[in-house]
């Protein structure tokens, strides 16, 4: 192993270490507030692990109001005397542990709660959180926005990488996914758009709630609850629901059509990779210019406008990386946005663009002082780095330098396998690596440290 390999696997191993040990080992057992993740160590909470949320919003956009209860089902993996979620803001009405009221405290993002009776390791326990009040917009070190976004008729909701608590109590860390329900209740005439499958839609007085079910387990960061004026469109791609939701002012700009396109993208990346991982699929196009990206939310991924077809290409290649195959610590985000561009890569070759190596050589053709050589893809610098170009573009170059150097067989067999066994999981930059050696039977070490660590363009490997 490299040594920058090594000061990675070094800093991995002291994360693990911190989430293992309970935060006074001997004293009295008390959730860590923070997962450690080193850009965001804050976010997630140690001592349990979500299984199910159910999301109960209530919005109203004149007035900016959300009133939200979110409950929980998760297991304890450690004595339980109090333990953290992570929510911003609101005025907080109320905390029931397996039922009993509960005592909290806030501290930032930390929603401290205190439990009547302590929960034994091991054991299933329900927390539900009441809150209402204006929900928080969080601005990232990058100066980007995210979270609970107002729109002119309602919200665009996104998340990555610490938008969550914005809107719901979360333990929120990609590491800990769970299943989702949402109960979104808006004023009638608004369509409120949550993960998974449209369970029912039900008016009731002036008010209508959509109920939206995803059942594989998703990070909380994936989580969406866009509303606002809204066509929703349902379509299948084989037994697969999709639903494509446009706002009226996109729709003259082509947005159902780049939306329609996204069937034959999941056709063609479940040939490619794998099947696709979710029971629906889906977009959201809103009217949200001012919020700059698209996300890839579970099953409906979110534009701020009408999408090119390459972002549509890009959000659903998310969804088999990224989504399903989920990043661990945020410093591996190159997982999620090198695999989402090398696949954009692979759709433009299969579909008459240009080759997978000519997008390549385009990357490669930048200067040694352009920022994706100075600036190694699996260690950007520091959250303010995250969507960095190095994370999509070298990302994206380093897959493509694999496959020439591992052949074409071997390329595809590994990230196939990639997708198969960490389906629904998580993972690191050290476990690819090592898939990587084992299918192709070669040492490649010195190969990832020059294109994933090292703040130089790679001349040889
Ligand atoms: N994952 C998104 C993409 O498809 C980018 C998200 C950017 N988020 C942000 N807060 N700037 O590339
Ligand atoms: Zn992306």
């Amino acid at each position: 192993m490299s040594r920058s390999r090594l000061l990675g696997a070094a800093v991995g191993a002291a994360t693990v270490l911190a989430v293992a040990a309970p935060a006074s080992a001997g004293g009295p057992a008390v959730g860590s507030p923070g997962l450690g993740d080193p850009y965001f160590p804050l976010a997630g909470n140690g001592g349990y692990d979500v299984r199910h949320y159910s999301l109960d919003l209530d919005y109203v956009r004149a007035g900016n109001q959300l009133d939200g209860t979110t409950t929980i089902l998760a297991t304890a993996t450690q004595d339980l005397r109090r333990f953290d979620l992570d929510l911003r803001g609101f005025t907080i009405t109320g905390v029931t542990v397996n039922l009993l009221p509960a005592a909290f405290q806030r501290d930032g993002q930390e929603l401290i709660i205190t439990p009547r009776v302590p929960v034994r390791r091991g054991k299933p326990f329900t927390v539900k959180v009441r809150y209402h009040g204006e929900p928080t917009e969080v601005i990232d070190p990058d100066g980007s926005s995210e979270g609970w976004v107002t729109t002119a008729d309602g919200a665009f909701v996104v998340n990555e990488p610490q938008g969550s608590p914005g809107w719901y109590a979360a333990n929120d860390n990609p590491r800990d996914k769970a299943t989702y329900d949402m109960a979104i209740t808006v004023p009638k005439g608004i369509t409120a758009i949550g993960n998974g499958r449209l369970l029912s839609r039900r008016d009731h007085g002036g008010r209508t709630t959509w109920r939206w079910y995803e059942d594989s387990p998703m990070a909380p960061y994936l989580a969406t609850a866009t509303n606002g004026v809204f066509e929703l469109r349902v379509s299948k791609v084989g037994k697969i629901p999709l639903y494509h939701a446009v706002d009226p002012v996109e729709a003259p700009n082509g947005a159902f059509d780049r939306l329609a396109a996204e069937a034959e993208v999941i056709r063609f990346f479940s040939g490619l990779w794998g099947p696709y991982p979710f029971s629906s699929g889906g977009g959201v196009v809103d009217h949200a210019p001012e919020v700059g990206y698209a996300l890839e939310s579970q099953t409906k991924s979110q534009y701020d406008n009408t999408p090119d077809p390459s972002t549509v290409v890009h959000e659903i290649a998310h969804q088999w990386f990224g989504n399903s195959v989920s990043l661990t610590v945020w410093p591996d985000i190159w997982l999620n946005e090198g695999f989402a561009t090398y696949s954009e890569w692979i759709y433009d070759e299969r579909h008459g663009g240009p080759t997978a190596q000519q997008s390549f050589d385009q990357v490669y053709a930048r200067p040694p002082t352009n920022s994706i050589w100075t600036r190694p893809p699996a260690n950007v610098g520091g959250p303010a780095f995250l969507f960095t170009g190095t994370v999509y573009d070298r990302g994206a170059a380093t897959l493509q330098a694999l496959r020439v150097k591992v052949g074409d067989r071997t390329f595809f067999r590994i990230m196939r396998d990639w997708y198969a066994r960490n389906r629904d999981g998580n993972v690191t930059t050290a476990d690819f690596i090592r898939l990587a050696e084992k299918r192709s039977g070669t040492q490649l070490d010195a190969f990832f440290d020059v294109w994933l660590y090292q703040p130089v363009k790679p001349t040889t490997w």
